[in-house]
């Protein structure tokens, strides 16, 4: 295996982060990363917020929390089975208390392909530089708040990706979860 596919291979999501900030440098070579991906027509409808500020982050937190515990009260009894460990383990089950949470805010007749790309090329990058992420989408419960739209600058044909996630694993990054064998027709 060379090094690009050990690092697709190695990428877990993470959901345990140490307080330990990611230098700024850093933070950018990862949007870098996710910059590069490919578009439909190179179109690059994207851009990215980047969230460090704790009283922000709180304030997600605390539209988000109320909002996932109703919608985990009508939640299919396997996603509920799957999260109670995940519930338990922290007080933050959305954000993870991760240091940095990444919009990816796209727009367009491609972007749900394109931004899931972006996505994906900011989460191996993260993993090739030791890099915790995970993408959250319960992180998205708080964006049709205005105040939070106002921050975001969330215009009406914008849609938000992940949000993902980043920080330095608290535990290492995990066990993979089990996979299922690629389903393949040869022809
Ligand atoms: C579209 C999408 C939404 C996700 N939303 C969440 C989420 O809200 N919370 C969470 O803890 N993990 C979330 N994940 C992470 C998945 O649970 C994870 O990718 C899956 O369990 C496989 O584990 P792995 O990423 O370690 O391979 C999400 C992943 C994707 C692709």
């Amino acid at each position: 295996m060379n090094q690009t596919i050990e690092t697709i291979m190695n990428r877990r999501s993470v959901r345990s982060y140490t307080v330990k900030s990611i230098p700024k440098e850093i933070i950018r070579t990862l949007i870098d990363a996710g910059n590069a991906a490919p578009s439909g027509c190179n179109a690059q409808n994207w851009r990215f917020v980047v969230v460090e500020s704790r009283d922000f982050k709180d304030k997600l937190l605390s539209l988000a929390l109320p909002r996932y515990k109703k919608w985990m009260e009508n939640a299919p009894e396997g996603l509920i089975n799957m999260r109670k460990d995940i519930d338990s383990a922290c007080s933050d089950p959305i954000y993870y208390n991760a240091p940095v949470i990444v919009f990816v805010i796209g727009s367009g007749m491609t972007s749900d392909p394109d931004s899931s790309m972006v996505c994906e090329n900011i989460m191996l990058a993260a993993r090739s530089l030791d890099i915790g992420s995970c993408w959250v989408y319960f992180g998205q419960l708080p964006i049709d708040n205005q105040e939070i739209r106002n921050e975001l600058e969330l215009q009406k044909d914008e849609k938000v990706y992940g949000p993902i996630l980043l920080g330095y694993p608290k535990e290492g990054f995990p066990e993979p979860p089990p996979k299922k064998e690629a389903i393949v027709k040869w022809i």
